[in-house]
């Protein structure tokens, strides 16, 4: 059987218009569930919450007013960065090079790389890949602005949805992984992630990776610890979020939003603190726990990078190193890589 036959039988494709299309895997995922996930790691010795469950509707605005603020220097960072790419770029790029995302953007960064796409391309192809059906809403967004622009969507994981694109035809692939998502993992994690990527581009692709630097802890510190709350709000969100969608009776003013630079670790780790001593119960995990004063709920790490570092982690999972752009302060990078053979 044929790759490409293989595909259309795993994934269903939905036609939403000549310019818009999706597919979906046939067979929902074995995932655990939110309310599997969270009665695991609540009830560990170290208590956590995955940071992947911020992101429902008022996590995701949330977060969206986080990199509005000043002292949320990455995302403004990375755009300045992206806006001076430009002719610097476009050398490594040609007419036949797809964009494909992990994570599915309408935001201004996303629309950057159109730009320069836009330059020398008469149909742009845009491969978003989301887990979240909210990919069809982003991809709407971004038609009204490109007419030239046709896009594919692929609901799935991002180790699902490259694959699927490795087996879909021969056409050059721009990847990119902006906004140090990837410093979400722990570094066993994230080569792992990037063996994964490395696996499943061909000869010609591109890769392209956003990472934050390693900078002054104040500084660090300061953007997970915003003098508006807006973090805090971010972080406590999740508990609110647990109360919604599985029953449970958190009580917000009982945690405090906690997140400090680890040196050692080369990470901000965020955590929820308990301010006294109290029982929780979540009815749709069948779980009640205790927390004591002071203990704390891990609910992120965020990781920094050395540029040697970075260097030396893409050389370890099978990357070449096109080129490497910074900001004028070394605070963002960005990293375009291909496959080594
Ligand atoms: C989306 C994971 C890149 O780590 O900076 C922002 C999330 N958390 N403020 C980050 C986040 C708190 C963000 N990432």
């Amino acid at each position: 059987m044929s790759k490409t036959i293989q595909n259309s039988l795993n994934y269903k494709k939905y036609v939403v218009d000549s310019k818009l299309q999706y597919f979906k895997p046939n067979s929902a995922k074995i995932e655990k569930s939110f309310a599997d996930e969270v009665s695991f790691s609540l009830t560990q010795n170290s208590k956590f919450i995955s940071p992947k469950f911020f992101y429902d509707k008022k996590g995701s605005e949330l977060f969206e007013k986080i990199c509005d603020l000043s002292e949320y220097y990455p995302t403004r960072t990375e755009i300045n960065i992206l806006q001076n790419l430009k002719e610097n770029f476009a050398k490594y790029v040609d007419h036949s090079f797809r964009l494909v995302e992990l994570g599915s953007g309408s935001s201004v960064k996303t629309r950057l790389i159109l730009d320069i796409l836009n330059k020398f391309q008469e149909k742009i192809e845009y491969f978003p890949i989301d887990i979240s059906e909210i990919l069809t809403e982003s991809s709407s967004l971004l038609q009204k602005d490109y007419e030239n622009l046709h896009i594919t969507g692929i609901i799935d994981t991002y180790e699902g949805g490259l694959e699927f694109i490795k087996n879909y035809d021969n056409k050059k692939n721009l990847i990119i992984f902006l906004g140090s998502s990837f410093g979400n993992f722990v570094p066993e994690d994230g080569k792992k992630f990037l063996k994964k990527i490395n696996s499943t581009m061909k000869s010609d692709d591109l890769f392209l990776i956003g990472l934050d630097l390693v900078k002054n802890k104040e500084t660090l510190e300061n953007a997970y610890d915003d003098s508006k709350g807006i973090t805090a709000q971010f972080n406590l969100n999740v508990l609110s979020r647990i109360n919604d969608e599985l029953d449970a009776d958190f009580n917000l003013n009982n945690f405090s939003h906690y997140a400090r630079y680890n040196e050692n670790k080369q990470r901000i780790e965020m955590y929820l603190k308990s301010l006294v001593e109290q029982f929780v119960v979540i009815q749709k995990a069948n779980l009640s726990i205790t927390l004591k004063k002071n203990e704390l709920i891990h609910t992120e790490h965020s990781h920094k990078y050395k540029l040697s570092q970075i260097k030396e982690l893409m050389t370890q999972t099978g990357f070449d190193i096109k080129h490497i752009w910074l900001d004028e302060n070394n605070y963002f990078a960005l990293t375009l890589v291909s496959k080594r053979f």
